[in-house]
């Protein structure tokens, strides 16, 4: 199991504060959540902030990309030092050659569905992703309440993967992951759990540690 803080809700007025803590608390990835204001409602933050952040920290970032334009954005993040980059099915009508274009960058590939987007989507680009991420709220917002159907969303996606010889292909959930519901989304397969609010309020690396603790109880 990795645990991956969102910096969505990290303190921007303390973000090297913020990271440090991350790293105290023993996170296995920073995810960077990137919004253009089309395909979601609100901007969040461009190459500038993420160089900033990528001079702060060795950890890995994952780029989990929600931009209509993704296959460019990849680009720019590739350069600026991203690890991992995610871009939504929804977005990317030519998936093979976005997620092709993300690996001859250096990074892993990871293809992302939103929570009503047939599991198909993910399954036949598969063999071209590094992971596959499961939203399990609407992408936008932070703090919002996890969506049930990831839990069998997720067990059907783990099952499908590991009888198609793609059992190396960590699946990945964003949205509402808590150390309330922790157990539940590795149960069903979840081997990557994002977390905003559920870690980055108060103390940071403690909130890590539980979550880690809840989802390997
Ligand atoms: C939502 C983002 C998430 C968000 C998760 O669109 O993709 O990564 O930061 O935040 P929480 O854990 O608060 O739902
Ligand atoms: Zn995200």
């Amino acid at each position: 199991m990795q645990i991956a803080p969102s910096l969505l809700s990290a303190d921007f007025g303390h973000l090297e504060r913020d990271i440090r803590a991350c790293e105290e608390g023993g996170a296995d990835v920073l995810h960077i959540d990137v919004m253009d204001g089309h395909f979601v409602p609100p901007i969040t933050f461009g190459t500038v902030v993420f160089q900033r952040i990528r001079s702060l920290t060795t950890l890995p970032l994952d780029v989990h990309l929600m931009v209509t334009n993704a296959d460019h954005q990849a680009e720019l993040f590739a350069a600026d030092g991203a690890n991992w980059i995610s871009v939504h099915a929804e977005v990317c009508p030519h998936l093979h050659r976005s997620l092709n274009n993300i690996r001859s960058l250096g990074c892993k590939a990871g293809v992302v569905l939103n929570p009503v987007t047939p599991l198909s989507f993910a399954m036949d680009a598969a063999e071209a992703a590094d992971f596959i991420l499961l939203m399990s709220v609407n992408p936008g917002y932070g703090g919002q309440n996890f969506i049930p159907s990831f839990l069998k969303r997720c067990e059907t996606l783990r099952s499908w993967l590991d009888a198609n010889g793609l059992s190396h292909i960590p699946i990945e959930v964003d949205g509402g992951i808590k150390a309330s519901n922790a157990r539940d989304a590795v149960s069903a397969g979840a081997e990557i759990l994002v977390s905003g609010s559920g870690v980055m309020h108060g103390d940071i690396a403690q909130n890590i540690r539980a979550l880690r603790k809840a989802g390997t109880a």
